[in-house]
């Protein structure tokens, strides 16, 4: 008899938010089990009822603090705006020593955000490697997926890029992107973050030009992706 594989707990740090609670929702739904993290447990228990009342019960979707969702997750994915980066990093870093962290963030400066300003680290995600010390492995992800996208059960055409501290981290970020119905690419080490990161200024600025919200990113020339789609 066939039985199901037993996948990973993922925490998305800032899962009540735009970017993050779509990354929950197709996660989800290809049977990971999800902790929504928040500042506010409440407001966290909230969003997880949304994405259950989209998806069902059959699926696993608890809301909890920041704190709590790192704790209790293999994979910890980061989603706030870069003001609050440092911040929800410092909480949670005990929690992620000897965890992989996927960090979505892009470090924005508002109000031009259409320009490139990456912080002294290089990037984010290099960022929250200093912040998190070398027992943490870090990988950046999904920068360049509008959220609009995310949260609904359509296909995706953009791919996503993934750098990270290790090749193993990689290997298993891409599986999150195939989870999620898209397509991935080892992108290489994770000073590669920089231009994932600052792509998506330029894809603001032809969203602005072109007056559409969710301009994304297509590799083509190659025999095969690294990841392909495949429904779990
Ligand atoms: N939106 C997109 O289409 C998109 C696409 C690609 C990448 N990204 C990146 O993904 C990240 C999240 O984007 P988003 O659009 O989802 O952001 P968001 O909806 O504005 O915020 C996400 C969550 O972050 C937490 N947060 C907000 N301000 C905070 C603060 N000052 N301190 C601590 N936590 C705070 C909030 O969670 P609680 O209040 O529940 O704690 C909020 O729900 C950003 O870095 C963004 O650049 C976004």
């Amino acid at each position: 008899m066939d039985t199901a594989p037993v996948l990973s707990t993922i925490a998305v740090l800032g899962g009540t938010g735009k970017e993050g609670k779509g990354l929950a929702y197709r996660w989800a739904k290809a049977g990971y089990r999800i902790l929504i993290g928040s500042r506010n447990p409440e407001k966290a228990r909230a969003a997880a009822l949304e994405v259950l009342g989209l998806l069902g019960d059959k699926v696993f979707v608890e809301g909890t603090t920041n704190t709590r969702a790192a704790e209790l997750a293999e994979i910890v994915v980061l989603a706030v705006p870069y003001a609050a980066h440092r911040e929800t990093l410092e909480s949670v870093s005990e929690a992620l020593q000897g965890k992989l962290l996927v960090d979505v963030t892009v470090p924005l400066v508002p109000p031009k955000v259409t320009k490139v300003q990456m912080p002294p680290a290089g990037s984010a995600a290099q960022e929250a490697h200093a912040i998190l010390g070398q027992n943490v492995q870090v990988t950046s992800a999904f920068q360049n997926i509008s959220h609009e996208l995310l949260f609904h059960p359509e296909p995706i055409e953009c791919d996503v890029l993934v750098t990270g501290t290790s090749k193993e981290a990689r290997q298993e970020t891409l599986k999150l992107v195939v989870a999620a119905g898209l397509t991935g690419w080892d992108a290489g080490p994770i000073e590669n973050s920089v231009v994932i990161e600052g792509l998506t200024s330029v894809l603001i600025n032809i969203n602005r030009e072109s007056g559409s919200t969710n301009a994304g990113i297509k590799i083509t020339g190659t025999h095969s992706g690294s990841t392909h789609y495949i429904a779990l």
